[in-house]
């Protein structure tokens, strides 16, 4: 099997819960305990767990992607695991971006890799970290510096579990959505910009394009080492230093990062101004954000703490260069080359940094 065909994993996207379509006797559940209390009473979650024979709930977030808490967790994994341990043994995960993450990089050394299917409980994870096979776990504070490539065979996607998560988890995954209506080549932020009124059901709805417009460029570049997949990383370089740096939640610092890439964009001629407009317009009034260094609590940060973000976060070139993702028009992102000191002043003229 080529890279690229082992890295389409199969996309199901349905309105029900999967119980019943999985061969549960050779699968092991590995879910987000958290969903026990957001399901109480839906009888569909409690059967679909109830069908797994083998399964632990255990407590998502960052804390499960630790390194150094790594052989801790899995020997908790491995002691509800069916024995003995078999290849043809399935990982099925149902949770956010960490618990796949974590549970990614499990099935991907398990026996050198099992079986691995992805249920992903946020929009977050179902529009971006449940594709693509990126596993990751924190080392020494900094995050994703250990993973590895481990594509799912199959993700289910799941509208009665997407919905019935909280308001504000959807709304911080906006950042994402605009990501990918920006770069993608379905361009459905156009769409967006058409309709301008407030995205109540836009993540469903653009559920798919996200998912397929991910998998246009990953397939491409499945390894990330032809400055294809980089593209991804729109609003993520300026973004993941301000989620750091603030403690903001990813998809918000993920927005912020696309108002900061899309200024950059027009104020170097990269991207029209009046394409420039519609969009910040777009964003402001259909998904009420604003830039933050607009806003009066806003203190611009150190450039010296943001270069260090920055430094620990992207392979930054010997010569101080790091790859930027510019927009050149809606459904083309720009790949370029920059000086942090560029990116820095850039920065400060923006009022983002002092
Ligand atoms: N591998 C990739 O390609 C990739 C891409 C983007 C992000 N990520 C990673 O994803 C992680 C963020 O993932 P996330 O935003 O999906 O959240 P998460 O997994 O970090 O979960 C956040 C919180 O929400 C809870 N939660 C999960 N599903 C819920 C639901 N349906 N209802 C209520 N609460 C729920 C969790 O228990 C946790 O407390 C980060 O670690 C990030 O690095 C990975």
């Amino acid at each position: 099997m080529s890279p690229e065909t082992a890295f389409k994993s199969q996309v199901i996207i349905r309105h029900q819960w999967p119980t019943g379509l999985l061969d549960s006797d050779n699968c092991f559940l590995l879910y987000d305990k958290e969903l026990e209390k957001v399901f109480e009473d839906n009888y569909d979650f409690q059967d679909f767990i109830e069908s797994f024979p083998f399964r632990l709930g255990v407590r998502a977030g960052e804390s499960i992607k630790s390194f150094r808490d790594f052989p801790k967790n899995l020997e908790i994994v491995l002691a509800r695991w069916p024995q003995p341990i078999k290849r043809s043994q399935t990982l099925v995960v149902l949770g956010g971006g960490s618990l796949g993450d974590f549970a990614g990089f499990v099935a991907s050394i398990l026996k050198r890799g099992v079986g691995l299917v992805h249920i992903p409980s946020t929009w977050l994870a179902a529009m971006d970290s449940a594709h693509g096979g990126k596993t990751a776990l924190n080392l020494g504070g900094v995050k994703n510096q250990v993973g590895t490539f481990y594509p799912a065979q199959k993700i289910y996607v799941i509208k009665d579990l997407l919905e019935n998560s909280p308001v504000l988890m959807k709304e911080q995954s906006y950042g994402e959505l605009i990501k990918m209506g920006l770069i993608g080549r379905s361009q459905f932020f156009k769409e967006i910009m058409l309709e301008k009124r407030p995205p109540q059901d836009f993540m469903w709805r653009f559920l798919k394009n996200c998912i397929e417009d991910k998998y246009e460029v990953i397939l491409q570049d499945p390894y990330e080492t032809k400055k294809i997949r980089q593209a991804l990383n729109f609003g993520h370089t300026f973004g993941h230093a301000l989620e750091a740096h603030h403690g903001w939640p990813h998809g918000d610092s993920v927005l912020q990062g696309i108002f900061f890439a899309l200024e950059w964009s027009r104020y170097r001629g990269d991207l029209a101004a009046k394409t420039f407009e519609s969009i910040d317009q777009t964003i402001r009034q259909c998904f009420q954000r604003v830039p933050a260094h607009e806003l009066n609590w806003y203190r611009p940060s150190s450039q010296k703490v943001i270069a260090k973000l920055i430094e620990q976060d992207k392979k930054i070139t010997a010569d101080g260069e790091l790859l930027f993702v510019f927009l050149k028009t809606i459904g083309r992102p720009l790949l370029k080359s920059v000086s942090l000191t560029d990116l820095l002043s850039e920065g400060k003229r923006q009022n983002w940094l002092k």
